[in-house]
């Protein structure tokens, strides 16, 4: 399994079936809106310009998106990293998206991709990275607490448009980044 940038690999040639499936998204991973891109490569060219902050709505931040990879080169998994919080982000959302296609899980793909991600949010220098999470998605709390987060409570908070709790953790990073191997792409 490997991490890249979305746009520094060549497309992945599942990468229609995986966003087909993730469809309008999950567990607050949302969707790629592949109705608003003219075909795959627009839709990957979009992501390099969101990574670099060109022609993003102003409520928005930059954020790099990331293929988890397997041996082959088909995409498995796929993250998002929000290069700094605004308003809402701080609230909910955070720094790190993290989605794992169904029939890769539980073969730790998705720990592969958080710890992965993480690196690249050090070399970002973020020092201290949100990630939050339905209060039900056992599976993403036990990868973050896995990798450090620290839940700041357990009831959670409750989300004022859907009605629905969720978690707001915390992970430290160390700041001295051992790979910035993807720094100069973001
Ligand atoms: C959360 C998600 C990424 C986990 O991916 P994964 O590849 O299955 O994760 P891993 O195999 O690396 O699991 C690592 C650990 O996470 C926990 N975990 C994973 N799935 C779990 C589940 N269904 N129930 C409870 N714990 C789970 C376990 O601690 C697991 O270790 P174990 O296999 O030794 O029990 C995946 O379920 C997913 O994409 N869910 C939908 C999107 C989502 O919830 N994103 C997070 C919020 S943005």
């Amino acid at each position: 399994m490997r991490l890249s940038p979305a746009f520094a690999t060549a497309i992945p040639t599942n990468l229609g079936e995986f966003l087909a499936v993730l469809g309008t998204g999950e567990r607050g991973f949302s969707g790629a809106n592949l109705s608003a891109h003219a075909d795959l490569r627009t839709y990957v060219q979009r992501l390099e310009q969101e990574a670099n902050g060109v022609d993003i709505p102003a409520a928005f931040v930059p954020m790099s998106t990331f293929w988890l990879l397997d041996d082959r080169d088909q995409l498995i998994g796929m993250s998002r990293l929000r290069h700094r919080l605004n308003e809402r982000l701080r609230f909910k959302g955070g720094h790190i998206g993290f989605y794992v296609a169904p029939t890769a899980r539980r073969r730790r793909a998705g720990s592969h991709l958080l710890r992965e991600t993480l690196v690249q949010a050090n070399a970002l220098g973020i020092a201290q990275v949100l990630l939050t999470t339905d209060r039900d998605n056992l599976a993403a709390q036990g990868l973050i607490e896995r990798h450090g987060g620290v839940a700041e409570d357990r009831t959670g908070v409750r989300d004022p448009e859907l009605g629905t709790m969720f978690l707001r953790y915390w992970i430290t990073l160390s700041g001295a980044s051992k790979s910035a191997r993807f720094a100069h792409h973001l």
